[in-house]
């Protein structure tokens, strides 16, 4: 890894260079407001929705990988990836009990693999490590979506490779509907009152391009946000009720979001979909891959700013001089929205239940315990290893997993693929901003926490392939925060075929 600039000493430099052309500096410490967000704003792009072809039943999706080129900042060509295009993807859109089909085509010229992030799926059609797709290769993952209504995505997961595969740009959403979604009146006209959000943040170069120099400790954490690949964009609405997924794409940061003028809203899904209820909150905190939506109501004509606000408690990291300073303090502004005209209607009444299903956790009696201690970039001491599997699962059932967080002054996200869980506890941290509520597959954990997860596993028997749980700071990732697991029929045995180097 490449030299190492400490993140103070950057933004002393970049506020010198600055100072004269930004007045308002909206972040913490008098840092200047991020690149690009001097300028105008420009509307905020809306990913294509794409729905593939519906051939005899089956929901047929094709994508590339590709290197192209976006105006991340105004009126400045930066080199990006992109899925179909130069920068970010489609957002797919695909029903519960349709059967889908993907032909990804690697148009760049080094391996990579797309992984389904959130989706219950067999594991060789799952997109981890284990399935790469070499340049100019076409890989074809099948399955049937079998699970509730929820925002996922979608992006690259190839060994050690995974945060710069994401950080030029290769991420998207994968929206599931279902019947319990459809009946409860929600605003549903993608991009129009149904409105993707994909946060990340990148650090450029002085001449716009992105800066890929990774961090030994902050990997490529960068100091300016983008939403839905661009920076400081505005969104005008034409209804005065705006349902909002919001997807953390980022592959390091942390962010705590609130309106500028600190208005309640509702959250109505966490990961893996509807909450039993909305949820009245002022803000949300989401680690990176998490993705919660949001019922926010406007007046007529009004102006409100979705930001990134920080956490006072710095998610229960030291703050003192010697301490890895991990951005839970900065304040960002992300997306300007702007109020409907007059004669937009009145909204309905938000509905009181969204789906009962939801408030159920899993049956724990007798279910099988597994613990994990993640400290640095280890699980339960072990660094990941592509050829050793770490446990299989071989029943149906589900699994009450015990995460703790064994570092002081780090900051983990943990995720488990194939599966969906409850929070049922978040003990030893004081970080009371930790998303706990509904069906999740993604969890952070502060410093010193401990998380208790009541674990659901898809059930597609495979010896052959396993899955992965991780950290989903990328950084840690690819270092080798995770491990593999595999879901067999009972009394299998795993027989894992090596990957040919
Ligand atoms: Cu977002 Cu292993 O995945
Ligand atoms: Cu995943
Ligand atoms: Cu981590």
């Amino acid at each position: 890894m490449s030299t190492r600039f400490s993140r103070r000493t950057f933004f002393r430099g970049a506020a010198v260079l600055l100072a004269g052309a930004v007045a308002a500096a909206c972040t913490r410490n008098g840092q200047p407001e991020p690149r690009g967000y001097d300028a105008e704003p420009r509307p905020l792009p809306i990913p294509p929705l794409y729905e593939g072809e519906l051939i005899d039943g089956r929901r047929r999706f094709q994508v590339t990988t590709q290197a192209g080129s976006a105006e991340i900042l105004p009126g400045i060509v930066t080199t990006t990836w992109g899925f179909s295009g130069g920068h970010l993807g489609p957002t797919f859109r695909a029903h519960r009990g349709e059967d889908v089909t993907v032909d990804i085509t690697n148009e760049l010229d080094e391996m990579t693999t797309i992984h389904w992030h959130g989706m219950k799926l067999p594991a060789w059609a799952d997109g981890g490590p284990h399935s790469p797709i070499e340049p100019g290769a076409t890989w074809t993952p099948e399955w049937t979506v079998d699970q509730p209504a929820a925002t996922l995505w979608y992006h690259p997961h190839p060994h050690e490779r995974t945060a710069l595969h994401c950080y030029r740009g290769l991420a998207g959403m994968f929206l599931l509907d279902d019947e319990v979604t459809a009946g409860l009146g929600l605003p549903e006209d993608y991009g129009v009152d149904d409105i993707p959000v994909i946060i990340a943040d990148v650090k450029f170069t002085a001449d716009g391009q992105l800066d890929e120099e990774i961090d030994p400790t902050f990997g490529l954490l960068g100091d300016t946000p983008l939403v839905n690949g661009i920076t400081n964009c505005r969104f005008q609405a034409t209804t005065r009720r705006l349902r909002v997924r919001l997807l953390n794409a980022a592959g390091m940061r942390f962010h705590h979001l609130a309106f500028s003028d600190d208005r309640p809203f509702h959250v109505i899904a966490s990961d893996s979909g509807l909450l039993a209820a909305p949820e009245e909150v002022d803000s949300v905190l989401l680690g990176p891959a998490e993705r919660v939506e949001i019922i926010v109501d406007l007046e007529p004509g009004e102006e409100v700013t979705l930001r990134s606000v920080g956490l006072d408690n710095n998610f229960g990291i030291p703050t003192g001089e010697n301490s890895p300073d991990f951005g839970f303090q900065d304040a960002f502004n992300l997306l300007q929205i702007t109020g409907p005209g007059n004669d937009a209607p009145q909204p309905p009444e938000l509905p009181g239940e969204l789906d009962p299903a939801a408030q159920a956790s899993p049956d724990l009696r007798g279910a099988p315990r597994r613990e994990f201690v993640l400290n640095t970039f280890e699980i339960n001491g072990r660094l990941m290893d592509m050829e050793r599997v770490d446990f299989v699962i071989d029943h149906r059932g589900p699994e009450l997993w015990t995460v703790t967080n064994e570092n002081a002054d780090w900051p983990h996200n943990f995720h488990i693929h194939d599966a969906r869980f409850k929070v049922l506890s978040l003990t030893g941290t004081d970080v009371a901003e930790v998303t706990t509520s509904g069906w999740k597959d993604t969890v952070a954990l502060p410093p010193g926490s401990t998380a208790e997860l009541a674990v659901e596993f898809g059930w597609h028997p495979d010896n052959t392939m396993p899955y992965m749980f991780h950290c989903h700071m990328l950084l840690h990732e690819d270092m080798g925060m995770m491990g593999q697991f595999m879901v067999v029929a009972p009394g299998q045995e795993p027989d894992l075929v090596p990957m040919s180097e």
